[in-house]
């Protein structure tokens, strides 16, 4: 049979079990074109919640719909000629132990790593921090970034390739636990308890100098502190909005947009990983070849059993994980 979970119920406001529907069904076949894949592993990601809200970078999830999500599994049918069994693949068919689909919508993985690095740290989650920080943040030696949810996936990356670059990097992130972890093992300069009291004072004690990078992965009150903080000509680079995906009703922006926008001549810019993957394979050269070094820390966050996926994604919104959370499935 096929395991699945179903996306059954729109949340109201917080995720909940309920969200979600225990199935099984047939395994598919595969028809000309397409291939069987089996299912290793799933990434738990803060947008598999705001595909909820609506129309995205992608359409919105709609109730009866096997979960969506990112996966990486093996190649088990084939009836295309690109793809032959045993292959490793990744591509979005959600929250199952099998899809039949076609090869025009996954992507082959060469690189020699363990799964557990080709599911975030050396896929979506290492490139979003990459493109994100180097392409659209453009740290220089001696700057100092800041970076929201730092403790998190994206975010343990940032900080670690900003220290790369030279930087000078501080983070936040939900407890003093996870503060101290960033300090002693990710080797931050600073970081700050988002949750604690005072948090513009306690981000401005950490950066003296102001901020000239701010890597956003929150929004919310970490944003509107640092738009408060940020250099003259400083960049803000908008990764996400985490803060206000599991919510009923998303707050409004900071007050401060555009006022200091302008005032401090900032750039501010979205992006999508996506948008840089004509440059994919030697980012994930450079990637592999620090965590080979052992200059960079991939900290994966292993769940294991598909049948703990909800309470796992319930789990990253309360902060659950510290760096890439995964599902072992099978
Ligand atoms: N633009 C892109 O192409 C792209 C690609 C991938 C991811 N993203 C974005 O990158 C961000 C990080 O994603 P990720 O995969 O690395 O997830 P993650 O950081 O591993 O997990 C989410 C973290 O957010 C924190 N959090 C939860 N609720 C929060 C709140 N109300 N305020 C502040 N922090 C909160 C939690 O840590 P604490 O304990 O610190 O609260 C949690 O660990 C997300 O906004 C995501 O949408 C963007």
């Amino acid at each position: 049979m096929n395991r699945q979970w179903l996306y059954a119920n729109p949340p109201r406001g917080k995720l909940a079990a309920e969200t979600f529907q225990w199935h099984e069904a047939p395994i598919p076949q595969p028809r000309d074109g397409e291939v069987l894949v089996r299912t290793r592993m799933l990434s738990l990601d803060p947008a598999n919640r705001a595909w909820m809200m609506g129309k995205t970078y992608r359409d919105a999830l709609e109730p009866g719909q096997v979960m969506s999500g990112f996966a990486i599994g093996e190649v088990v049918e084939s009836k295309s000629a690109g793809l032959t069994p045993g292959d490793i693949v990744e591509g979005d068919w959600g929250w199952q132990d099998y899809a039949a689909l076609p090869a025009a919508r996954l992507t082959q993985r060469t690189i020699a790593a363990p799964l557990e690095l080709l599911i975030g740290p050396l896929s979506v989650t290492g490139l979003t921090a990459y493109f994100g920080l180097l392409e659209v943040g453009q740290p220089k030696p001696g700057d100092t970034v800041l970076v929201s949810a730092a403790a998190g996936a994206v975010g343990s990356m940032v900080g670690q390739i900003a220290r790369l670059a030279g930087c000078r990097v501080v983070g936040t992130a939900g407890g003093q636990d996870k503060c101290d972890w960033l300090a002693r093992e990710l080797g931050f300069d600073a970081a700050v308890d988002y949750k604690a009291a005072g948090l513009r004072r306690a981000i401005a004690a950490a950066c003296p100098g102001g901020v000239d990078v701010y890597f956003d992965n929150t929004g919310g009150p970490v944003l509107e502190a640092a738009l408060s903080l940020m250099n003259l000509r400083g960049r803000i680079v908008c990764c996400g909005n985490v803060s206000q995906y599991d919510v009923e009703r998303p707050a409004p922006g900071p007050m401060a947009v555009p006022g200091l926008v302008v005032t401090k001549r900032l750039r501010m810019e979205g992006f999508i990983v996506m948008d840089f993957y004509d440059q994919r394979a030697e980012a994930e050269r450079r990637l592999k070849r620090w965590v080979d070094e052992g200059r960079l820390k991939a900290i994966v966050d292993m769940v294991d059993g598909l049948e703990k996926a909800p309470e796992a994604l319930i789990g990253l919104f309360e902060g659950r994980n510290r760096g890439k959370m995964a599902v072992r499935v099978g």
